[in-house]
């Protein structure tokens, strides 16, 4: 479909997914690995960037997970679980925790326990370790609200998911300069 031109599909209501997923990847976000204790007592770790606030009194937010995720469908679903934001310097933990084998990704990584174990990575710009306050079923994906328990925030910046692909923000002007 060419810019500038306008598609609402059959009858002006059927969506093709591909007009759905070009036109909702024009958003940016940033980009997080969710995480969480597998029954075992191993860390599970998927990229997500479905992240955003949603109440402040309690403190809230939520995630977008696929029902074929592993996090939900082979683990259940977690009765806590971490957000963390991945800084810019961190595209390869992107790809490592959506592209590499599930029991691969932990591998070599730094990582540290947070509130009720749930794995924090280093490096990240910040962790929100949560626990489940619900979890809606819409369409094919689940929308998980958490409730934050703890925060951990380090000096950096977020890597930014657009257009399927990854940027960094531009620096901002020396404010400190004449
Ligand atoms: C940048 C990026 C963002 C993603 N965001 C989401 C998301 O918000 N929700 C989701 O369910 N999957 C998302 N995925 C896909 C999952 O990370 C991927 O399917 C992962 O393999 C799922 O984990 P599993 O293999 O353990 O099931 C994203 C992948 C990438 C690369």
């Amino acid at each position: 479909m060419s810019v500038g031109a306008m598609r609402t599909g059959e009858k002006g209501h059927a969506v093709s997914p591909a007009d759905f997923r070009a036109a909702c990847g024009l958003f940016p976000s940033g980009v997080t690995v969710v995480t969480r204790r597998s029954p075992d007592g191993g860390a599970y770790g998927m990229t997500v960037s479905s992240f955003t606030s949603v109440s402040l009194h309690p403190p809230l937010i939520l995630v977008c997970i696929d029902k074929r995720a592993g996090l939900v469908l082979q683990l259940g679903h977690p009765e806590y679980f971490a957000v963390n934001i991945l800084s810019e310097e961190q595209q390869d933990l992107a790809v490592r925790f959506s592209a590499f084998p599930e029991k691969k990704r932990f591998d070599g990584l730094r990582w540290s326990e947070g509130w009720r174990g749930v794995p924090l990575i280093d490096g990240v710009v910040a962790s929100l370790a949560c626990s489940k306050e619900e979890a809606i079923e819409a369409g094919d994906h689940y929308v998980l609200v958490g409730r934050v328990k703890e925060i951990r925030q380090h000096p950096g910046r977020a890597l930014v998911w657009c257009e399927s692909r990854y940027h960094c923000l531009p620096t901002p002007p020396d404010s400190t300069r004449d």
